[in-house]
């Protein structure tokens, strides 16, 4: 195994690298870390060749090359970008987590199914998931990870929508999944919804009450509600953060899974998978699935 020192490299198309991803590769066992901001796609292979030749191939697996931001598929352009341009045998890794979004959606996709299957004896194939903040990153990555499990997935738009129906045509050309975009603009909207929902994964911005108590009373056949939400109010009226399938206050048959209980799962998820890139002897490159199975395994 090579001891040469693992660095960093984290490429940001925004004005700003995450400071939360920054002290996460710190405390992973980076030892070297180095931010690229206002990067463009264009830019993502002459950085990348840049990095790999610099050190003997047997080192390569010790560089490593984050990728954040906050735009899911062009994270994922640029990873592609970045495995393109490996010239073999120089290497590095390359893992893409923009706004903490694949990891976050994995963390709650994984959560919420082990309450499934632990108080509902269920599993994704033929859920019925609806997503509140559908056109955010996180929104976005629980969309597509659910629907590969074999969800059947719908998107909600909040202020008209044209971008659910784009994020579904993406989504199917890009990974085969089919997302319905639906309207939930108002309540009568939102509680047609969660009559049919089985499960609701609420991604929306920080301190937003997208689903009040009144709304979860529509609810006839909602198994688990889950909020990634941790800045008051929460998302969805009654949720409490650490909460992991307890009974939503106000309801009598839907459980609740809170963001720090998600939070949790999604740190652990973040930082073993920095850690896999440091400690392998080969060359990783992670994504939102890579992050959904480990994410699994760390709930279970
Ligand atoms: N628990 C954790 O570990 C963790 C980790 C990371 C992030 N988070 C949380 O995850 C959430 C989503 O983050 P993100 O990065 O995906 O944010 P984002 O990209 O800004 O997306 C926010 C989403 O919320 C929607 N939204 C805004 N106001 C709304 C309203 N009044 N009703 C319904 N939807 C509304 C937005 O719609 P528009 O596109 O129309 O604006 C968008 O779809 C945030 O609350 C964030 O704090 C939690």
């Amino acid at each position: 195994m090579s001891d040469a020192t693992p660095i960093l490299h984290m490429l940001s198309p925004t004005k700003h690298a995450s400071p939360f991803d920054v002290n996460m590769a710190a405390d992973a066992g980076y030892k070297v870390i180095v931010p690229y901001t206002d990067v463009e796609l264009g830019e993502v292979t002459g950085l990348v060749q840049d990095a790999i030749f610099s050190r003997p191939p047997q080192d390569g697996v010790r560089t490593g090359v984050f990728i954040g931001g906050k735009d899911a598929l062009l994270a994922l352009d640029m990873m592609k970008a970045a495995k393109e341009a490996l010239v073999p045998p120089f290497q590095l890794s390359v893992f893409a987590d923009p706004a903490g979004s694949f990891t976050t959606a994995a963390a709650m996709v994984a959560c919420v199914e082990k309450v499934l299957k632990n108080k509902f004896n269920r599993d994704w194939n033929g859920t019925r998931v609806a997503i509140f903040g559908a056109t955010g990153v996180v929104g976005f990555a629980s969309s597509v990870i659910s629907a590969l499990e074999g969800a059947k997935v719908q998107l909600v738009a909040h202020r008209g929508i044209e971008r659910c129906y784009k994020a579904a045509e993406i989504s199917k050309e890009r990974f085969g999944v089919d997302l319905e975009p639906v309207l939930g603009e108002n309540d009568a909207q939102k509680n047609v919804i969660i009559a049919n929902a089985e499960v609701i994964f609420c991604a929306a911005a920080a301190g937003v009450q997208v689903l009040s108590t009144a709304n979860l009373q529509s609810a006839t056949n909602l198994l688990v509600t889950a909020d990634v939400n941790a800045v008051p109010p929460p998302g969805v009226e009654g949720m409490e953060l650490f909460m992991n399938g307890d009974l939503l206050p106000g309801c009598r048959t839907t459980t609740g899974v809170g963001p720090l209980a998600i939070g949790d799962i999604k740190y652990k998820t973040e930082s073993d998978l920095f850690k896999r890139m440091i400690s392998a002897s080969e060359p990783q490159h992670l994504d939102f699935r890579d992050a959904f199975h480990l994410a699994r395994t760390l709930v279970a």
